[in-house]
């Protein structure tokens, strides 16, 4: 299946007003919004939908973690290459499960483990940015001028939606979810770690991933986090510290993280559960080779961080 990417997040969310100005602080730039809620868009024209928890329309809420406070991801919408691929998708998934499709043509359904998910044509406009400049020892190329992170205040704004992370309440339920992505919609897997976490990635993408699914135990389902990429380090320094100076708090990071091997800085979000400021992921091709990483003589998936973690940190669980 012709996948491209994510193209739309929809959250239900119990105070609209907050996650707006959360998503305004993020350097969302707003494409829409009304009572209804609020449409809000990446560079390339990937969106993050705000809706009223309550509004009927939505998928109902599934999830549950320790973060969850009424407000939780309610669909991903997986963009596609043609109207071809979208039927192929309509008839894969309409042989054992509800598929239902609006008037524009977009499908609804759920993937194995109860979340819902969604397909589309893609709208998006591809981002090409400019070559970082940057002097290393003996190669400078930047001459005579500033790096243009040295500016204060600089705009940073997210260029794209990255992955998403979903979270299974067993390990079978783990391996369920990601034999359907795989198996039924082309996903392919990227890296796996010991037998319950799974990077995947989408037919058309190179991305290391863009889908996750991981299990941490049966009190926890549903999306855990959301993944935006940014142009470079100095955007997500900007970015993040802009964040905090707003009195949003961090979970982890800035860092960098071992398996993808991108930069990350991870926030709570008042939308439940955590958003990540990425940038610099490994590109794959069909070269790749998955790896099985046994997490109990790999340690955390981090190679560094610039803050370290305190005493009983645990990834996802807010500090008492
Ligand atoms: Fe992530």
């Amino acid at each position: 299946m012709n996948i491209v990417g994510i193209e739309r997040i929809v959250y239900g969310v119990a105070d609209l007003a907050l996650c707006t100005r959360y998503l305004t602080d993020w350097g969302f730039h707003a494409r829409d919004s009304g009572a209804w809620g609020a449409d809000f868009a990446t560079a390339e024209k990937t969106t993050v939908a705000l809706r009223d928890a309550g509004d009927p329309s939505l998928p109902k809420p599934h999830h549950k973690s320790a973060f969850f406070q009424g407000s939780c991801g309610r669909e991903v919408m997986w963009g596609v290459d043609t109207a071809q691929t979208l039927q192929r998708i309509a008839a894969e998934l309409a042989r054992d499960r509800d598929v239902r499709e609006d008037s524009d043509g977009t499908l609804h359904s759920n993937d194995a483990i109860g979340n819902a998910i969604a397909f589309c044509v893609t709208k998006r406009s591809p981002v090409v940015e400019r070559p970082l400049e940057f002097n290393l020892v003996g190669a400078p190329v930047r001459i005579n001028r500033q790096a243009a992170g040295a500016a204060k205040g600089m705009a940073a704004h997210p260029l794209r939606i990255n992955h998403v992370v979903y979270l299974a309440p067993t390990q079978a339920q783990a391996q369920a979810a990601k034999d359907f992505y795989i198996g039924r919609l082309g996903f392919r897997l990227s890296d796996n770690v010991g037998d319950h976490g799974f990077f995947m990635r989408p037919g058309l993408s190179h991305d290391h991933h863009n889908l996750l699914i991981e299990c941490f135990g049966s009190d926890s389902i549903g999306l855990q986090h959301t993944a935006y990429e940014f142009r470079d380090l100095d955007h997500i320094m900007h970015r993040g510290t802009y964040l905090e100076s707003q009195g949003w708090s961090s979970h982890v990071g800035p860092g960098r993280h071992t398996l993808g091997s991108n930069l990350t800085w991870y926030f709570w979000t008042p939308m439940g559960g955590l958003m990540e400021l990425i940038s610099d992921m490994d590109y794959v091709t069909d070269e790749w080779q998955p790896r099985f990483i046994d997490p109990k003589t790999a340690g955390p998936p981090i190679a560094w961080t610039a803050r370290p973690n305190p005493p009983g940190y645990r990834f996802g669980v807010p500090p008492k």
